[in-house]
């Protein structure tokens, strides 16, 4: 069992600049798989890094089931890591590069050999033991470099991005095998990427990270549904939430939003929050929770938008995605419809908005406005 708890870790790298990693606080429980997801240069490596023990730590402290691992050596964590590039070598058949760190370990050769067998059996390399690398497959390859984190039977993993060089079937491949071993293993797992895919698909948990920073720690769902800030609306989901300006009226002893030229209630938020906002706000809405026409499931809460301009319609096969002008409104709009949809460019479109699944952000600080009592999520709860 592994519980890797990190504690305000900063990482500075020599030659000054901004720090890689600031005050970082996470605990990864025993058996989770847990994915650092953010932007490239946001300080995911950094972070793995410290944990292997392959960049000094600039303060804070990083322990493993209690104990305080800052100054163990990288080869006495316990940890395996595998990277983006699987540096097998290359001189060497399958079999002996899944044995070569048992060997320099001083493992008994019967033990060696059973754990081998163990890991090329499970991840489907039996037939590959005598092959050189170069005769392998990407993904073989990648098997073949997670097949030697697994020999040496660790009590964490740490894998930095080591999908990416993979064409996409094979990433989508791997990607469930890697869940399945983790899963069936049962290792605790830090897994790095900058793909929020992967992040949805592999993580228990995810922790979303900006410039150095932690911005949200949560399960895929509740981070996709519930997004902490701006930037967690936008980075998550493709194409990401729209956010539209709005502005924000008392009226009549209640508050309204008013967006493009439709009026919405805004009674799913704090009177005094929407007083504090003064009179703007940006209304985050998912792509997927605007509806061309009145015949959603229905526990939705649909409320009318204006009528939109239907800028472009993009067919992906499954969906289609319909490009909208709101009146008064800059920014482009996105709503995901089905694939059926008869709506065309210049097209003017009714469209209705699913309040029960709006946020509202602040624009000046980019959080979000809580909302006061969720109905989406006792919807979830149920769904669940
Ligand atoms: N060895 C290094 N020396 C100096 N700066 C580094 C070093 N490694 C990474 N950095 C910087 O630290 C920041 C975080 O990098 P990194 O942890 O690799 O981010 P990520 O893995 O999220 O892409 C970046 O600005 C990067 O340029
Ligand atoms: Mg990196």
């Amino acid at each position: 069992m592994a519980i890797v708890a990190m504690t305000r870790l900063n990482k500075l790298y020599d030659g000054g600049g901004e720090p890689a990693v600031t005050d970082l606080s996470l605990t990864v429980t025993d058996g989770e798989f847990m994915v650092l997801l953010g932007p490239s240069g946001c300080g995911k490596s950094s972070v793995l890094r410290m944990i292997a023990g392959l960049e000094p730590i600039t303060s804070g402290e990083v322990a493993i089931d209690g104990k305080i691992v800052n100054e163990v050596p990288a080869k006495d964590r316990d940890i395996a890591m595998v990277f983006q590039s699987y540096a097998l070598y290359p001189h060497m058949d399958v079999f002996n590069n899944l044995a070569f760190g048992l060997r320099r370990r001083g493992v008994a050769k019967a033990e060696i050999e059973r754990r081998v067998q163990g890991a090329a059996s499970k991840l489907g390399l039996l037939p590959f033991l005598k092959r050189k690398p170069h005769a392998l497959s990407g993904g073989q390859r990648q098997r073949v470099a997670l097949g030697r984190a697994i020999v040496r039977e660790p009590k964490v993993f740490l894998f930095d991005e080591p999908l990416s060089n993979l064409d996409a079937a094979l990433r989508v491949s791997t990607r469930n095998e890697l869940i399945r071993q983790q899963r069936e293993l049962g290792i605790t797992a830090i897994y790095v990427t900058h793909d929020q895919i992967e992040a949805m698909t592999m993580g228990h948990r995810i922790c979303i990270m900006n410039k150095g920073e932690v911005i949200q720690i949560g399960k895929p769902l509740e981070v996709y549904r519930n997004p902490a800030n701006i930037f967690v609306a936008r980075f998550l989901g493709n194409p990401p939430m729209n956010l539209i300006p709005t502005s924000i009226q008392a009226e009549g002893g209640g508050w309204q939003l008013r967006v493009g030229g439709a009026s919405l209630p805004a009674d799913c938020w704090p009177s005094e929050a929407l007083s504090r906002l003064g009179s703007q706000a940006l209304l985050g809405i998912r792509p997927e929770d605007l509806y061309e026409t009145a015949s959603p499931p229905g526990d939705r809460r649909l409320v009318a938008m204006a009528r939109a301009g239907v800028i472009a319609v993009e067919p992906l096969g499954a969906e289609t995605l319909i490009v909208l002008s709101l009146e008064g409104v800059a920014e482009e709009v996105i709503a995901r419809a089905g694939r059926e949809t008869r709506l065309r460019p210049g097209d003017n479109a009714a469209i209705e908005l699913d309040l029960a699944a709006a946020h509202l952000f602040d624009p000046t600080t980019g959080q979000v406005v809580p909302r006061i009592h969720d109905e989406r999520e006792a919807r979830w709860a149920k769904a669940e």
